[in-house]
């Protein structure tokens, strides 16, 4: 066999403040084939991804809960990771952004940035609310398009004429954490300057994208190349910027970087060298070693601009290949949360095997960059007919009929079975290099056409009527012995899409997990071992109940929105910008009070038994506590605001005011006052001892 390669395979890194969902899966997933692939043809290939951990978002989203971000992502990596893992999915290392290690790289790479002079500094004018004492991200204001007046657009661009503009330029602004106006302010951060590569990038992007991608990006060069804002400003979920107190690395610049420090990690863990997996400069290159990142078409800009000029600037190798993929549409449309076609990774795994998605989605992935649609009946037709109805029947009829009535021992083939087997083995290169470029829908197809092929001979040889025939045991096992080599190959190439039934096929034959010139060999003679089940039909039904079970009503789609992917560049304009820091809200004082009223509270500790929303009722929740010596207590709290998810407090501690007169309420008897900080909606929590000790010790 040729010489082994070694590749480092990347897919993007999810952020840490969202669910896995079948969007995100197309590209995990493809990764995964490809890895798998590779894997199975004896390359040395890792798989390296992370959480993508820092930004405004995920510090908004934990102030919002009550917890430190660092609790937010590490739950976040936990579910992350589950999910990835249910759907077959294997990483080498799955790690984080906020590591050691991708410090360290991000100081390294941003010195060899500043060094080289493309660093500059400048003042640019951004909104800022003065409520949440923050500078204003994109998604976090809206207001009227500059460019057609429609109202509730983001600062980035328009939904309804597809303009974009700077957040400035919105008319009638309002921050969407507090409803406030804001104001526009000056900060001074730091730009990476483009303009200075150029020439490199030009002559990089049409060798290390498809031409689709690099022609995009080069409509661009026509004009000066803009420079890309880096900095934040304090409080933010980073990277403090070295000798630049106060300013913070943008999530957009530590993230990639984060690809460096996971491998970085795993070689750590293995006393392997970084240099001879992804050479980092400094005159340790490794020959041979080759990087590909997958990545959705929406973030191009970020992988094949700013990520291979900092690269290059730094002397670290730049990827050979970008592969980029493109969105996923269910039933034709966008993904709908309305519609319960926007599905989260667990909300399907609750419903339907992962190996169906990934088998669909192998039928749908043509390595190119158009969108790709799942299409819920074609999935249930495709499931059934083919990956059930023809492959796996090959198996479940062959294996039992031979377990049944013939020892399970297989024959020899005859001429017409080894005619069968050699067609089928001599398609293993065209599969081959239909998985090396990414033309994953070509193997169902081919593999359907082998499946097809023995299929029709199954049923020509009829061995249900031979092996009730007197003298037919012979002739059904050479018939059996061909279905089952063919079955046993079929599993071979399928092995990088569905890795759980492929080896559930080699424990059949009694061997070890497959690779791929297992192929070439034939099995007879041997015994087989029982027949599990490798894939049952999925029905109509399971797929409704997924998708009612994912509609939101229109009030609850509300989320703490995402860096966008899609928006434009956001190079010239105001960087995103900031929360308000604990403490910092602006609601109006109370009158002052003596310490002789303070004292005459008695704040004692429950632990939540039960936390539902009150039906019928924007804000309230209802609380049972477990207030220990006192027994339980129920409490009507108008916190809902603060916790979309009330059964994420079942199980805390929270404190609350013990000697308040009972007070009848509408919806019942409140017998006490829970403690909470901030204003629901707007930042703030439940005031919790153990959560708050738990958070002070793990901040950084
Ligand atoms: O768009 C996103 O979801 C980003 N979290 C992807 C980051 S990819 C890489 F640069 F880290
Ligand atoms: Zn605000």
């Amino acid at each position: 066999m040729s010489k082994k390669r070694r590749i480092v395979v990347t897919s993007a890194l999810p952020y840490a403040n969202g669910d896995i969902h079948l969007g995100h899966l197309v590209e995990y997933i493809q990764t995964d084939f490809w890895v798998r692939f590779q894997k199975m043809r004896g390359n040395e290939c890792l798989y390296i991804c992370a959480d993508d951990t820092h930004g405004t978002p995920v510090m908004i989203r934990a102030r919002n809960e009550g917890i430190t971000p660092e609790e937010l992502i590490a739950r976040s990596h936990a579910a992350h990771l589950k999910d990835f893992t249910d759907f077959e999915i294997s990483f080498d290392n799955y790690y984080s952004t906020n590591s050691p290690e991708n410090k360290a790289c991000s100081e390294r790479i941003f010195a060899a940035m500043e060094k080289s002079g493309a660093v500059t500094t400048r003042k640019s004018p951004q909104l800022y609310c003065e409520h949440c004492k923050m500078f204003l991200p994109d998604r976090f204001v809206k207001g009227a398009c500059p460019k057609c007046g429609a109202e509730g657009q983001y600062g980035d661009s328009c939904d309804k004429c597809g303009g974009t503009y700077a957040a400035e330029e919105l008319g009638s602004p309002v921050c969407t954490t507090c409803g406030a106006t804001p104001v526009v302010r000056e900060s001074e951060h730091l730009y990476f300057e483009l303009e200075p590569f150029r020439d490199f990038l030009r002559e990089w992007l049409p060798q290390h994208t498809t031409s689709d991608v690099s022609n995009k990006l080069l409509e661009w060069f026509n004009e000066p190349l803009r420079g890309w804002c880096i900095s934040r400003d304090a409080p933010y979920f980073g990277f403090e910027i070295p000798g630049r107190p106060g300013k913070f690395f943008y999530v957009w610049v530590d993230a990639p970087i984060g690809y460096i420090a996971s491998l970085a990690n795993w070689c750590a863990a293995r006393g392997e060298k970084l240099d001879e997996w992804w050479p980092q400069g400094g005159g340790a290159k490794a020959d041979g070693t080759e990087l590909y990142h997958f990545i959705g078409k929406d973030i191009i800009r970020f992988h094949c601009l700013f990520w291979p000029a900092m690269l290059h600037v730094a002397g670290i190798d730049t990827p050979d290949k970008v592969f980029v993929h493109g969105f996923l549409t269910v039933n034709g449309e966008k993904m709908s949360k309305s519609k319960g076609t926007f599905v989260n990774a667990r909300t399907y795994l609750d419903h339907l095997p992962a190996s169906a998605l990934r088998y669909y989605y192998a039928c749908k992935l043509g390595g190119t960059t158009d969108d790709m649609d799942l299409n819920l009946q074609d999935f249930v037709q495709r499931v059934n007919g083919d990956l059930v109805g023809k492959i796996t029947n090959l198996a479940s009829r062959g294996a039992q009929m031979l377990n049944k009535n013939l020892e399970g021992r297989l024959g020899s083939l005859d001429d017409e079975g080894r005619a069968l087997v050699e067609f089928a083995r001599s398609r293993a290169d065209v599969i081959a290099q239909h998985y090396e470029a990414r033309r994953f829908s070509q193997v169902p197809v081919e593999v359907a056409k082998i499946a097809d092929a023995a299929n029709e001979y199954f049923d020509r040889r009829e061995p249900w009527k031979t092996v009730k025939a007197p003298d037919g045991a012979e002739a059904t096992r050479t018939t059996l012995t061909a279905i089952l080599n063919v079955f046993r190959i079929l599993a071979i190439y399928l092995k990088p899409v569905l890795p759980v039934y492929a080896d559930k096929a080699a424990a059949l034959f009694g061997e070890a997990s497959f690779e791929w010139d297992d192929a070439a060999k034939t099995v007879e003679n041997g015994t087989i071992g029982k027949y599990e089940y490798l894939a049952t039909r999925i029905d109509a039904k399971q797929v409704e109940a997924m998708v009612e079970k994912a509609k939101v009503k229109p009030a609850e789609t509300g989320e703490v929105a995402h860096e966008s992917r899609a928006s434009k560049n956001k190079a010239k304009k105001a960087p995103d910008a900031e929360c308000p820091a604990p403490g910092a809200e602006c609601a109006p004082l109370k009158p002052e009070i003596k310490f002789d009223d303070f004292e005459k509270l008695d704040l004692r500790i429950g632990k939540v038994l039960t936390c539902e929303i009150v039906p019928k009722s924007a804000k309230l929740l209802k609380f049972e506590l477990d207030c220990g010596g006192l027994g339980r207590r129920t409490i009507f709290s108008g916190i809902r605001g603060a916790y979309p998810d009330p059964a994420a407090l079942v199980g805390k501690e929270v404190v609350f005011v013990a000697n308040l007169a009972p007070r009848k309420m509408s919806v019942g008897v409140s017998e006490g006052m829970i403690l909470f900080a901030g204003e629901p909606g707007k930042g703030g929590g439940v005031l919790s001892p153990t959560s708050e000790a738990g958070a002070g010790a793990q901040a950084t």
